[in-house]
């Protein structure tokens, strides 16, 4: 018998993923930029084991069993043979995998990233794969090859039709701007209506707005957005940061129909967040949604003891507004980890 455990992070876009050009392998219409989180916040936890008692492949998600013909697990498992050694006395062993998750799955709060990041390292170290693994993960889930590596990094959407260049690589790590505090702003923990990939296919057949963004505006900007990152200039990060989430969701609104992810709560958060920048005469602090209602926000060491402040003040812990911290979840400071 043989057993590995990982733990694997979430990761926050900043220049966001958001179409597929091809389905079966995954891979993106756009490159996209991340933060990773420290792994003593959100994180996946994932235990494989192989044994040759074991009578078939199985797999429990926060303790309940899931049925193993999952497309996308299957493509990180058949990824994995193509590269593994596997040695010969494991070749007809079956696996079990557990994985937990820290943090509310499919709330928008990138659970899968972490979750099919940290089942490819468990894979990889169980069969000995050298390398590169950010690919294996990108097979279960496009975000999640981004949590492979820490800090600020970058998803190459790559050229290749077999998906060969489509993988992951660190911009910086998280000790080159170490100030970057994230807070994570729980404003529902319930299940999205619209899954980030059926949400991301319908843009990209009936929006010419994601057109348009992927052909003309994120060529440029990723580049802008490395650029700031590696400059560590606040300002540009910040402004980048939210014009890519309003566009995003801009594009999504733009689909047919429609797909809406953000509630009153997050444009209040939105509001708030500009209203705070202004007043402070310079930009502080920065938003971003994925394919939820919560918000991420970007903000330097210093500023979030105010920007915190500022928050109970305007938008209160209350039934009407942040129900996250009902729920148990109160705001979330992260530093992206470490390589
Ligand atoms: C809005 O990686 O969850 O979080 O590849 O279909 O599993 P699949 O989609 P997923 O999409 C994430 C979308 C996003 C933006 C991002 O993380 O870049």
């Amino acid at each position: 018998m043989c057993t590995v455990t990982c733990v694997a992070p979430v990761n926050i876009a900043v220049i966001k993923y958001w179409g597929k050009r091809d389905e079966n392998l995954i891979l993106p219409v756009n490159d996209s930029i991340s933060a990773t989180l420290d792994m003593d916040h959100l994180c996946a936890k994932t235990t494989v084991t192989a044994s040759p008692d074991f009578k078939e492949n199985r797999i429990w998600l926060n303790g309940k069993e899931e049925s193993m013909q999952n497309s996308r697990l299957q493509n990180c498992l058949r990824e994995i043979k193509k590269r593994a050694e596997v040695p010969n006395e494991m070749e007809n062993w079956k696996i079990h995998i557990r994985s937990e998750n820290n943090f509310p799955t499919a709330a928008g709060l990138a659970s899968s990233a972490a979750g099919y990041a940290c089942l490819a390292t468990a894979l990889a170290k169980l069969y000995k794969t050298e390398g590169d693994i950010s690919g294996i993960a990108r097979a279960g889930s496009g975000s999640a090859c981004r949590s492979i590596y820490g800090g600020f990094v970058r998803w190459y959407s790559g050229n290749d039709p077999t998906g060969i260049d489509s993988i992951a690589r660190p911009i910086a790590p998280a000790t080159h701007w170490s100030e970057i505090r994230i807070l994570i702003l729980v404003v529902s923990d319930s299940k999205k209506k619209v899954s980030s990939a059926e949400g991301m296919k319908r843009t990209l057949e009936t929006s010419k707005f994601l057109k348009y963004k992927v052909e003309k505006i994120i060529p440029d900007r990723i580049n802008e957005m490395q650029k700031a990152i590696l400059n560590k200039d606040f300002t540009t990060f910040a402004e980048l940061t939210m014009r890519d989430s309003n566009e995003m969701h801009a594009a999504c609104l733009a689909a047919y129909p429609p797909c809406v992810y953000m509630n009153d709560i997050s444009h209040s958060i939105v509001d708030l967040v500009h209203k705070y920048n202004d007043a402070k005469g310079s930009v502080k602090a920065a938003y971003t949604f994925d394919a939820g209602s919560n918000a991420t926000i970007f903000l330097k060491e210093r500023d979030v003891s105010e920007f915190v402040g500022v928050l109970n003040n305007f938008l209160p812990m209350s039934e009407n507004h942040l129900n996250g911290y009902l729920k148990g979840i109160p705001i979330k400071t992260a530093l992206p980890s470490s390589d």
